[in-house]
């Protein structure tokens, strides 16, 4: 019988990571679990991090960003050597489930886990939002309206100036925040890995806009899909313009979490002990706009990529006219 569940923060931090482990501990401690924090994600299994977690220690978290778990990337449990070291620590400290929250990455990390005899399940967080099968990662939102709040902010100085700014967001290889802030901030060209781009195209956008009385501009690039410094560059050698670069990059991953990643969050923490408390295991929690937390297994998400929303992607772009 499970008794005994350890939780953890793996990858990139994410804003709702606090609510998260707030919703496992104080669920987890509703059912009459011992729930054990661990520090630093897959290191701290490593190197024997465990802090015994009790309705106090997830006081006062639910609104911040970050994780009180701290987190890490950790290439030595990709190694044999720290997965056993990991499993050892696991066995010694009569854990019998492992709570992961965290990105495809960190799910990987679990399969191992769940081959070694443990329950796990995974919660999706990452601001890249790059999870197939659920429509939102825990901190996608929070980075969404923090890039949606600063491409604001540049507007102001972008139409002072009659400028054209580059903006470069997050996302490792896919452009899920570029899209949804492009399409929220009112981006006049969105650049990602999903879509081949062709930057005398861009500046075509730009001139057909100028000619039209409209000398400011804003274009949003995916990391994934290049570096906002060249795309600037190019920009000025080919139309003439003058160009501001600007790179988001972390503060993208800080902030007090939006109210629906606190939602979301709390809603997949909790849904994490019950499939535990259901005997269940190698399950990711999952949502769905139409249906809630749903329970996807491992392999259905390492199966494919994330879609990527091309009636999102063609809205924005005659939207930008
Ligand atoms: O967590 C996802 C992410 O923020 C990506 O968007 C980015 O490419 C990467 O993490 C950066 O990782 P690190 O913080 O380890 O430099």
């Amino acid at each position: 019988m499970l008794k005994r569940i350890a939780v953890l923060t793996s990858g990139g931090d994410a804003p709702g990571m606090n609510a998260a482990v707030r919703a496992v501990v104080r669920k987890g401690i509703y059912h009459g679990l011992k729930i054990n924090g661990i520090k630093r994600g897959f290191w701290g299994l490593i190197n024997r991090e465990l802090q015994p977690m009790e309705l106090g220690s997830v006081a006062d978290i639910i609104h911040r960003g970050g994780t009180v778990l701290h987190t890490a990337r950790c290439p030595e449990f990709l190694q044999k050597e720290g997965q056993e070291k990991a499993i050892n620590f696991l066995r010694d400290s009569k854990i019998d489930g492992v709570i992961i929250i965290g990105g495809g990455g960190s799910f990987k990390g679990a399969k191992v886990l769940e081959k070694a005899g443990f329950a796990t399940v995974g919660v999706p967080a990452t601001i890249d939002n790059d999870i197939p099968f659920t429509d939102y990662c825990i901190g996608f939102d929070t980075a969404v309206n923090t890039v949606t709040d600063a491409i604001n902010k540049v507007r102001d100085t972008a139409t002072s100036h009659e400028r054209t700014f580059v903006i470069e967001v997050m996302g490792r290889n896919t452009g899920h925040i570029a899209l949804a802030a492009g399409l929220s901030g009112g981006a006049e060209s969105i650049l990602v890995p999903e879509v081949p781009f062709d930057l005398n195209e861009v500046c075509g956008r730009l001139q057909r806009g100028a000619q039209r009385g409209k000398l400011h501009s804003v274009i949003l690039v995916a990391e994934g899909a290049g570096s906002a410094m060249h795309v600037g560059e190019e920009i000025e050698k080919i139309c003439g313009m003058d160009v501001r670069v600007i790179l988001l990059g972390h503060l993208q991953r800080g902030g007090t979490p939006t109210a629906f990643d606190r939602i979301l969050a709390s809603r997949m923490g909790g849904s994490a002990v019950s499939i535990m408390l259901e005997g269940k295991s190698a399950l990711v929690t999952c949502y769905s706009g139409d249906s809630g937390i749903k329970e996807v297994s491992y392999e259905q998400v390492f199966s494919q990529s994330k879609e990527f929303s091309w009636e999102d992607y063609n809205l924005a772009s005659i939207l930008a006219i």
